[in-house]
């Protein structure tokens, strides 16, 4: 999971928090000055109170009149109580802010992020990071920043106004107070890794009940439901444990921070006591220093928790930078060549090698040397796993070959800006997405689709019967990936989507293996009839069934990678190879079909 991003990013990935600071709060930072100020107040407020309560004392035991006294800790008590509440919202509303930037820049991420790097990643913890991991950080900049800023002017201003009392019961009572928080330090460290270990569990189990959902049939159908919930359970147990651990260091942390007060109040006791007797310090003085301590402790207290919000926001911050970070495989650069459009571009492979980068020492595409004319239909055929769908991810520029080995119009194709060169194209991949959404919003991926042109392309793609079957026509919700459709119908359905997107560059990938014989001769019709279009658009479609494939001007035939011949279909049924053998057996299987059915 990312690791190679977090050892190559190591020096930038350092300080997170303060690229949080730099690039996402800093821009709220009248906001939080203006928090911060109101938080001044409400802690010098506090912390003057118990200076009123120590005169009052004072004054009661000299017999002279308290009402002032008791004025003035009313009106500052209430104030501490107005101004605290200002503070709170003027602090966590720019967290909701951020967790908004924050959330909308990681999304636009993940939308930029190419094939090779969804590859190697595990959507369950995608979504842990884009989710749980975000609201981690919320918690940080919100009660976490509160409570960083709170406790340092609590403990700052409670310090100044014991001091000014007496510094060495000062020194006596805050000793004992400051060597607890040093010994809780190795704590704090722990803390962060078990809180990164939590999150990335929570990942995992993420990425288990996704994958557990959308293959739900297949659990069921093999009746692996106990095997899927042990599974669960492992990591359900793996996360639980960690979260023991962690609480198990907060408890060990946190009353050592509470003990320190305790210890701290027996100080000022056994020390302040004998003070006020010796003549050092006044009874009143003695219930302002205790009063003190007591609006010091609270924020000790919560100091423990703070520490874990703080490791844990620190550890989601990580993770989501990681993402934010992960590079975008695109080596033109921000800027590549933008070709002109407007017609079919001519494509040339030239000696193209290829490997997927999981698998770098074997070579999918061996050698493959050929010229896809420009507004031509090219047929690819081969066997499966001849390397027909990863030509076409090439060409999409899924994947990048090497520099050199694709010309589009006689310009390398990875030189090519990316954006502008997929928005020539219409792709319908050989396993085709479809959103749970209508008809028509898996054809018009637009903002604002064009509905006559979704008719006639729903038309061309050969829908226009099966909708009439369905219950809603265009407007049916297809389920979960198109699971209320037909095979058939979900490659159609596909098919409009690339026809109604049109472009210079139409790619079928096997788009019709699904289809019946005589809808697979219309749909073959259609695409010859684009082909005779002036603004005719090249057109490349790969296919096991040959009579997909009759129409080409040209067919390529892959075997094991490489090219192992070339030409119109006419012309390969007359050569000996895997063509014509292939040939032979479906024309068989074809005439034999027609025979039952007739
Ligand atoms: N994402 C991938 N990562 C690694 N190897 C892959 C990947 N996709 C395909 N391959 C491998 O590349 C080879 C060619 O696969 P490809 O999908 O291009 O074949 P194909 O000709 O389209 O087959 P089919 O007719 O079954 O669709 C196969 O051996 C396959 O195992
Ligand atoms: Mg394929």
């Amino acid at each position: 999971m990312l690791k190679e991003p977090i050892d190559q990013k190591q020096g930038a990935m350092g300080r997170p928090v303060l690229r949080l600071l730099r690039d996402y709060a800093w821009r709220y930072r009248s906001s939080y000055i203006t928090g911060a100020v109101f938080l001044w107040i409400t802690n010098y407020l506090a912390v003057s109170i118990p200076g009123q309560i120590g005169h009052a004392i004072d004054a009661l035991r000299a017999e002279q009149p308290l009402g002032r006294y008791v004025a003035a800790i009313a009106v500052m008590g209430v104030a501490v109580i107005v101004v605290r509440s200002l503070s709170r919202v003027l602090i966590f509303n720019p967290g909701r802010h951020l967790e908004y930037n924050l959330r909308r820049d990681l999304f636009a991420h993940l939308m930029r992020l190419q094939p090779s790097f969804y590859a190697t990643q595990k959507r369950g913890d995608i979504v842990s990071r884009a989710s749980n991991d975000i609201t981690w950080v919320r918690t940080l900049v919100g009660f976490g920043g509160l409570q960083v800023v709170n406790v340092t002017l609590a403990v700052a201003l409670t310090g100044w106004k014991m001091v000014s009392l007496s510094p060495r019961l000062t020194l006596m009572v805050l000793l004992p107070i400051v060597l607890c928080t040093g010994l809780v330090q190795w704590g704090i460290r722990r803390l962060f890794y078990l809180a990164r270990r939590s999150q990335e569990q929570l990942g995992e189990i993420s990425e288990h009940v996704l994958g557990s959902l959308q293959g739900m049939a297949a659990i069921q159908g093999f009746v692996a439901e106990e095997a899927f919930v042990e599974r669960f359970e492992e990591r359900n147990l793996d996360w639980f444990r960690t979260g023991m651990r962690l609480a198990l260091i907060r408890s060990i942390a946190l009353p050592l921070l509470v003990l320190s007060g305790g210890i701290a109040m027996f100080a000022l006791i056994a020390i302040g006591g004998p003070m006020v007797l010796g003549g050092a310090l006044t009874v009143g003085e003695l219930a302002a220093f205790t009063a003190l301590l007591t609006v010091f402790l609270p924020p000790l207290r919560s100091m423990g928790w703070m520490m874990s919000v703080i490791q844990r926001g620190r550890a989601a911050l990580e993770r989501i930078f990681e993402l934010i970070d992960a590079p975008i495989e695109r080596p033109e650069g921000a800027v590549g060549v933008v070709l002109e459009s407007g017609q079919g571009p001519g494509i040339e492979l030239c000696d193209l090698h290829f490997a997927y980068p999981d698998e770098v020492d074997r070579e999918v595409l061996t050698g493959l040397n050929a010229t896809i004319p420009a507004g031509g239909v090219v047929g690819l055929f081969g066997r499966t796993g001849s390397g027909k769908s990863t030509l076409l991810r090439l060409l999409v520029r899924l994947y990048n070959p090497p520099a050199g080995t694709i010309l589009v119009d006689g310009v390398d194709l990875v030189a090519l800006d990316l954006e502008t060169w997929r928005r020539r194209m219409a792709v319908v991949p050989q396993r085709p997405f479809l959103f749970s959404d209508a008809i028509a919003a898996n054809v018009g991926l637009e903002e604002t689709p064009d509905e006559a042109q979704i008719q006639s392309a729903v038309e061309m793609a050969a829908l226009g019967s099966d909708l009439e079957s369905l219950p809603d026509g265009l407007e049916t919700v297809v389920g979960e990936r198109g699971i209320m459709l037909s095979g058939g119908q979900r490659q159609r359905v596909a098919l409009a989507r690339g026809l109604y997107r049109g472009g210079d560059l139409l790619i079928l990938d096997d788009v019709l293996s699904a289809v019946d014989h005589q809808t697979e001769a219309q749909l073959v019709e259609t695409v010859a009839d684009l082909a005779r279009r002036p603004e005719a658009p090249t057109v490349l479609i790969s296919s096991h069934r040959l009579s997909a494939l009759r129409r080409c001007d040209t067919v390529l035939v892959l075997d094991g990678g490489r090219l192992v011949d070339s030409g119109p279909h006419a012309e390969l049924i007359q050569r000996s190879g895997i063509y014509r053998d292939t040939w032979l057996v479906q024309s068989q299987r074809a005439a034999a079909e027609e025979e039952v059915a007739s």
